[in-house]
């Protein structure tokens, strides 16, 4: 969360730093910040709110600088107000300071330098590090910017990523990276860092993502990297595969509603990417494609999937697959409790870590944990971990030796929607690969599987054209509703989470996901006419049962809007109003029902002018614990 920029070079930074900063809104947007170095000061304009607040803050005093660091926060220390916006700064306002993370022993830190006369304006953690800096270059053997910050950076615990600049060091910008992420840009003659490569794919798109323990001095002339003992280290920046483009609305009202509309091509790209192209027969060798070592899969006895958000509902789909198909037994954890309760120690287990970002504190957390806690053990006990994200460059990425890449491309909604469906698909494939690798389905089985995914992409751009009305419909009616319940079984159960949690997030309406049999335990208590219920209900396993718990519902007055396939007439006639998706099996049905909820939930909150692709006190990647 927070999201940073520099920029060290030619032109003038402030638009340069502004522009990033817009590319990282997504990781906070309670307040931002920009520093730059002219004429001998340091330059800091800072606004509460989104950015737009600090453009029209800056325009009458933005300056030519050719340096500078911005900032866009989501709050962790302090409130969300200007005096806690960064960037920071040292009393004497020498040196300014942006960070992402959480600084742990900022308490221990203030009182001493508190101790020594320093005094603060802010209730941030972070506000010690630039008074710390000021201190070191005043008191210590710090000869440069780059040594000030190393020692500081020694002071440190925690998580953070920072941008320093200082008055005092006009053609120097400083930035360290420990478990946050950060970038660095190589341009011509121009040098740039950020919390994400969006910020910078305008400007270059040559990028080193800085190490653990790693800091990078950026001058005019070029960039160097040295460990936090002070090593000089060699590194070569590489090409991002990341076309500007991707990362603008091309016509759409709000990113999110792009990109549920991108969902047939993420469908179509998996598909070319996972599965071969032969399928006549799906004869050796397997089917799919994943390019996963078979070590990972052999005499596999369990697996464990740590995740958060989205991305654990995913992972719940992803259970049912891996069970289903393949009979491998799979727990899926929340990573934030997971990494503080592990399960007792499994042989031949599995852990998979997903998450989006590949940036989520608590997945990579749970991840280390489980790495930790097997290395001395058996070789049966060893970990082995797979990671399936959208962002191969990520932590994550460079934590896992084995991974799935979601194609998904760019996320910039902070609500999750084709990320969500690129992950169901990296679970179809893997289910289908440890179900024909370790032949626990007829082949018959696994071939209709395979074409009828192929299926998927016309079915969902079917779905897609019919719902778009009907939801803007339905979104009228419900804008002012309070309170509204998901339900769904089976396969469907985490659709009806993941609706529930789409239309929270950003319409801020209260929205409950359940398991429709587990209603008449409790939660029925809550219906009456004043509480919608959206029910998920596509032939198969389960769906005479949901049709019977939705009938529950409309005994208690409820109006009843069901998700179910086009042709049904017996659903037709049980709910009050129709979401139809394209006939589907039931097994593949998730990657279609989800998109008439991600439908719903958007246009509802753009209904009640609400920030769809910004909704508050959320981020895109969740960087803190
Ligand atoms: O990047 P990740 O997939 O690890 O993110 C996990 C959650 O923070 C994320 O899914 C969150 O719940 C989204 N806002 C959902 O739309």
């Amino acid at each position: 969360m927070c999201g940073i920029v520099g920029y060290i070079g030619t032109q003038a930074a402030t638009e340069i730093l502004l522009s990033g900063l817009e590319k990282l809104e997504y990781r906070g947007y309670d307040s931002a910040g920009i520093a730059t170095v002219w004429e001998g000061e340091v330059n800091c304009v800072r606004a509460k709110g989104k950015l737009h607040n600090l453009r029209s803050k800056l325009e009458p005093v933005a300056t030519p600088a050719q340096i500078g660091i911005g900032h866009t926060r989501w709050a962790t220390h302090g409130k969300p107000e200007e005096h806690n916006a960064h960037p920071h700064m040292d009393m004497a306002m020498r040196v300014a300071v942006v960070q992402n993370g959480i600084i742990e022993n900022y308490r221990d830190l203030r009182e001493e330098l508190k101790q020594k006369g320093h005094q603060f304006i802010s209730e941030t953690d972070t506000e010690v590090i630039p008074h710390l800096i000021a201190e070191l270059l005043k008191t210590s053997s710090s000869s440069s910017l780059l040594e000030a910050v190393r020692q500081a950076v020694n002071h440190l615990e925690g998580a953070f990523a920072l941008a320093v600049i200082s008055a005092d060091y006009p053609d120097e910008l400083i930035a360290v990276r420990q478990q946050a992420p950060l970038v660095i840009g190589f341009g011509q003659g121009e040098f740039f860092c950020a919390s994400d490569t969006p910020a910078i794919v305008s400007h270059t798109r040559a990028v080193l993502s800085l190490e653990n323990g790693e800091i990078a001095r950026l001058t005019p002339l070029g960039v160097e990297i040295y460990n936090f003992a002070g090593d000089r280290l060699r590194k070569q920046p590489r090409m991002l595969n990341l076309n500007p483009t991707m990362v603008e609305k091309q016509g759409f009202k709000h990113f999110m509603l792009k990109e549920i509309y991108e969902q047939p091509g993420v469908v179509r790209a998996s598909l070319e990417a996972y599965f071969n192209s032969d399928r006549s027969s799906i004869d050796t060798p397997s089917p799919v494609n994943l390019g996963l070592p078979p070590k990972l899969y052999s005499d596999l006895e369990q697996i464990h999937i740590v995740a958060c958000g989205t991305s654990w509902h995913a992972a719940l789909v992803g259970k049912y697959l891996i069970e289903q198909l393949a009979g491998i037994s799979t727990q899926v954890h929340y990573a934030s409790e997971y990494r503080y309760a592990p399960s007792p120690l499994t042989p031949n287990t599995l852990i998979i870590g997903v998450t989006q970002s590949g940036e989520t504190a608590d997945t990579l957390a749970a991840l280390v944990m489980e790495k930790e806690r097997r290395q001395d053990k058996e070789p049966q006990y060893q970990a082995r971990l797979l990671g399936i994200t959208n962002r191969p460059e990520s932590s994550l990425g460079r934590m896992v030796p084995d991974m799935i890449n979601t194609l998904a491309g760019i996320e910039i909604g902070v609500a999750a929607t084709k990320t969500f469906v690129a992950q169901l698909m990296a679970f179809y494939a893997l289910a289908l690969d440890l179900a024909y690798l370790r032949q626990t389905a007829a082949k018959e089985t696994l071939e209709k599987i395979i074409n009828d995914l192929h299926q998927i992409p016309q079915k969902m751009e079917t779905t897609l054209a019919s719902q778009e009305s009907l939801t803007e419909h339905l979104a009228h009616e419900f804008a002012d509703t309070q309170d509204f319940i998901f339900l769904g079984r089976g396969i469907n159960y985490p659709i009806a989470l993941e609706g529930a949690l789409k239309l929270k997030e950003i319409s801020y309406i209260h929205a409950e996901g359940y398991p429709a049999g587990e209603m008449k335990h409790g939660p029925i208590a809550l219906l009456d006419a004043k509480v919608p219920v959206v029910a998920i209900a596509v032939p198969g396993n389960v769906y005479e049962k949901v049709l019977s718990n939705s009938q529950e519902a409309k005994a208690r007055d409820s109006r009843l809007i069901g998700v179910t396939p086009v042709k049904d007439g017996e659903a037709a006639e049980i709910f009050n109003d129709l979401l139809p998706v394209s006939d589907v099996d039931e097994l593949l049905s998730p990657i279609l029902t989800v998109v008439p909820l991600q439908l719903l939930a958007y246009h509802i909150a753009a209904r009640r002018g609400l920030d769809v692709d910004q909704p508050r006190n959320l981020a895109k990647s969740v960087t803190v614990e």
